[in-house]
Order: structure tokens, then sequence, then C-alpha cells
């Protein structure tokens, strides 16, 4: 692993479920795939692993994931919760403050299910949740952001594979890397906190509904060996995407979800 530098302002994060301890690294292959390595070396929840640029960013469905200099990048363990495995909820819950951190700073966000972070149909930030398994049992879930933060569309290395756009694209200014982590982490800090009063996800769950693109849009869903069109109606308590089938309601757990415009 390479050198590692320090936050300039690492008093910024007021969590209390977890307290963060951010590995910063200048260029890395892949944060998550840091992450993952940490979590099995015995790395606990709040571990980030930060890095300026990656040269093998992963997105979901092993995807490249561009990630030039300006570009928020990094992961972060978290711990399974309520005796369940939990990754698409916690995907769903990472979504949500993402969000609200972008939001925050005047982007107007959407999300569209699973986690992607949407300003009408561009993308803004995408969310890969992993479970890291050991002896058959989930010993955390590493959660990976990537925020096109600093790095202008028209500049961005050729072969971005969706519609994007960037925070600098739609506020007009440079913003830090830095504050921007730390709002997202203590979000997410602050969502944990009602999952764990209420033992349970259904305001996450509910959040999400109230912000999202994808309910109540015509859809064509993706999953590796099965195309499902129809309309997304809601969200199950699970995180999956319960979709109006001309066969009856149909859950999706997993996919990648097309909005298809009227006339497509
Ligand atoms: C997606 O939308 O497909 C998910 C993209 C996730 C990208 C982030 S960037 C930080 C972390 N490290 C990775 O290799 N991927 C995630």
């Amino acid at each position: 692993m390479c050198v590692c530098f320090k936050l300039t302002n690492d008093d910024c994060f007021t969590t209390d479920i977890f307290k963060p301890r951010v590995l910063l690294l200048e260029n890395v292959g892949s944060t998550s795939t840091e992450a993952k390595t940490l979590l099995t070396q015995g790395e606990t929840e709040g571990t980030i692993v930060l890095a300026r640029t990656q040269t093998a960013g992963r997105g979901r469905k092993g995807r490249p994931w561009l990630s030039p200099v300006g570009g928020l990048y990094f992961s972060i363990i978290l711990k399974p919760r309520l005796g369940n495995e939990n990754t698409p909820l916690l995907g769903l819950l990472c979504a949500c403050a993402v969000r609200r951190a972008l939001h925050a700073l005047d982007v107007n966000v959407q999300v569209k299910w699973p986690n992607d972070i949407l300003v009408d149909d561009r993308k803004i930030a995408g969310i890969l949740s992993e479970a890291v398994t050991i002896d058959n049992e989930t010993t955390g879930i590493v959660i990976g952001i990537g925020v096109n933060q600093n790095c202008p569309i028209s500049e961005m290395p050729v072969g971005l594979q969706w519609p994007a756009t960037s925070v600098i694209d739609e506020i007009g200014k440079e913003t830090s890397n830095e504050s921007l982590l730390c709002d997202i982490v203590n979000e997410i800090d602050s969502l944990l906190k009602v999952v764990e009063i209420n033992s349970s996800f259904s305001a996450v769950v509910e959040e999400w509904r109230k912000t999202s693109s994808t309910l109540g849009k015509t859809v064509r869903i993706h999953e590796d060996d099965r195309i499902t069109d129809g309309v997304a109606r809601d969200i199950g308590e699970d995180g999956s995407l319960l979709v109006e089938t001309e066969d009856g309601l149909v859950s999706v757990l997993l996919g990648d979800v097309h909005h298809v415009r009227s006339g497509e």
C-alpha cells in the first residue's frame, strides 16, 4: 500500500455510532479492494479508505469507475445490522446519506434504485456495497462511494457508461473533497442511529421512497439472465424493488434499472 497522508481537518466528524479512522492514499487500485483486505485483517466499522485517484475503480457488475483527480473516492467498513447481512439496505442507507450531503451543497439530486445518485437522468455518484464473508459469516460490509465532484464531465476520460454530471458542473464552483467526505460519513452515522433506535430500517426505506426518481416510472430491469418490464411501484422492507408487470408484482433484489421514456 502507498504512502498515507492526513486529512487537513479530521475534527469534522461528529459521529456517535462509530469513530471514523481515515486512511488517505494518493493513488490506489480500488479503495473498496483495499478496504476489503483491511476488513479481513481485522479492521472494524468506521475504517475509511480515501484516495485522490484510483487506477482500477470498480462499479457494480464489474464495470469500471473512472476516477480522475478531483472526484471523491472512498470506501467505508460497516458492520451488518439487526442480525442480518443487510447489504442492500445499507446500500440504500448510504444513498440517502449521499443525497443529503449533495442536497446541502445545493445540488438537486434524487436516488435511483438500487443506489445511484442522479441529477435529472444524469449520474453524479455511485455506490458499490459488498459483503465480506469469512467461514460463512458476514464479517462486514464495504460501501464504496464515488462522487463526480470537481471533475467537469467535459474533461472526463472517454468511457463513461451513462449520461453523467458532476458537482462542479451543477453549481459552477469547486467544493472540498474532505468536507463532502465528512458530511456523507456524518449522515451515514445519523441514519444508522435511527436504525438502531428503531431496530428497523423502515425510516431509511421511507426516506428513500420520498427522494426516489424510480418509483412510478416505467422500467426495464436487467438481471443476470432475466429482463423485467413494468412499472416500479415500491421498495420492500428488504430493499428490493417491487415492479408491477403483466404477470403481477415481481420483487427484484439485484439488477440494473433503465427508466423507459415514452416512445422508447
Ligand atoms: C456504480 O455506480 O456502479 C458504483 C460505483 C462505485 C465507485 C466507488 S469509487 C470508491 C469505491 N472504490 C471502487 O473501486 N468503487 C467504489
